[in-house]
């Protein structure tokens, strides 16, 4: 079994992401590398369920001495919810979960934002696990603390900073994800490629078809790949003030209204993605500050693993315009976009309506 170990350092909080093939089956003696003896409230949803995962990571919590008891949320955005919230903070009570207790969030970034939400707040905050098992949570939403709920007005409009004592990634949990998932979570890993090693979007691209069949030293390398890229912006800006960590959202201003224009479901994240990280390659160009190189590299590598380049049929770039506009009466038409520069890196535009219309 080939297991990698990144280590991260936020706030001078020391974790450890472990990576690899069979880490589930390892879940127990690395939680115990870390933790005491005590009880863990595996939270998942059901489609891990399904999959089968629940079951292994309970076993490997047991084999080591973990009291484990678990609750199973609805899958997607419905686990995002205040009521699942007071769901879990009530079953953590009447199961009788203490401070020294921990919390597992086994599943993608629903799972993780909840659970990691809940665990950060439970008597003013219990030690938490993410275990992700999707590509976008692992390469993504697992790492950095952030976690959170969504409001009728809006996603993620409640949250909190937490960071988790470990994040164990099974590479191997991704054989039962959908491959449009795969695909979708390797545009995340594409805009890492963007924002700190543009060749790596040429190696990526060679590797499709070894992505694709989920060769666990591939995906595991491109994790791993995301994972420090996005631990060495979140180090210099855990709490996303200085607009280091505000990189990460290359491509997502246009995602973000991308997916609502559509209709959320319609498009995964990461096709959104794609198609947004185009866009911010053609604005970087279109003003001076981008190569046209990174337009070709970029749409052939997206292309390779099957990710869209260019705005859906029938998607109105006005609407794409509209939704994009920071504040409707105090900006003016203007956004605050990440834009890639120059032969590496990015950088914080303003962009006007007028600029963005001909990207689109
Ligand atoms: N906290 C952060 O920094 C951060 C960053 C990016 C995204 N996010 C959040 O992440 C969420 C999206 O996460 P996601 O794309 O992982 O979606 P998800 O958690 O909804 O998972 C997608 C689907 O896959 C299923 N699934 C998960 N793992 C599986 C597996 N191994 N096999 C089979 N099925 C599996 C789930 O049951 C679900 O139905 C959004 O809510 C977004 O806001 C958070
Ligand atoms: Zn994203």
């Amino acid at each position: 079994v080939s297991v990698h170990r990144t280590p991260l350092s936020f706030a001078a909080r020391r974790h450890e992401v472990v990576s690899g093939a069979g880490v589930l089956q390892r879940l127990g003696h690395l939680l115990r590398e870390v933790h005491e003896p005590c009880r863990v409230a595996l939270i998942t949803d059901d489609g891990v369920a399904a999959a089968g995962h629940v079951d292994t990571a309970r076993d490997a919590l047991r084999e080591q001495g973990f009291g484990v008891h678990t609750i199973v949320l609805p899958a997607g955005e419905e686990a995002k919810t205040l009521d699942q919230a007071e769901r879990i903070w009530s079953w953590l009570v009447q199961t009788g979960f203490e401070r020294r207790d921990v919390v597992v969030a086994l599943g993608g970034g629903t799972v993780g934002d909840v659970a990691g939400f809940c665990a950060a707040t439970f008597q003013r905050g219990i030690d938490l696990v993410q275990v992700p098992t999707t590509l976008l949570a692992m390469a993504d939403s697992a790492v950095g603390g952030k976690t959170g709920i969504n409001l009728a007005a809006g996603k993620n409009l409640v949250g909190a900073f937490k960071l988790p004592i470990l994040i164990a990634v099974d590479v191997e949990t991704l054989a039962t994800l959908p491959e449009r998932d795969i695909r979708s979570g390797m545009a995340e890993v594409l805009k890492c490629a963007v924002l700190a090693d543009r060749d790596a979007l040429e190696r990526f691209s060679e590797q499709v078809s070894v992505l694709l069949a989920l060769d666990a030293d591939a995906l595991n390398d491109a994790v791993v790949f995301a994972v420090e890229t996005k631990a060495g912006l979140v180090a210099e800006d855990l709490h996303d003030v200085a607009g280091r960590r505000a990189l990460l959202n290359l491509g997502h201003t246009t995602a973000h209204a991308l997916e609502a224009e559509v209709g959320y479901g319609r498009l995964r994240h990461g096709e959104a993605v794609s198609v947004g990280l185009m866009i911010a390659a053609r604005l970087a160009v279109q003003r001076g500050v981008g190569h046209e190189d990174l337009q070709e590299t970029l749409r052939a590598a997206l292309n390779s693993f099957g990710l869209p380049t260019g705005l859906p049929l029938g998607v109105d770039a006005d609407g794409i315009v509209e939704r994009t506009r920071f504040d409707k009466k105090r900006d003016r038409g203007r956004r605050r976009m990440v834009l890639p520069v120059g032969s590496g890196g990015a950088d914080l535009f303003d962009v006007s309506d007028e600029e963005l219309r001909a990207a689109l």
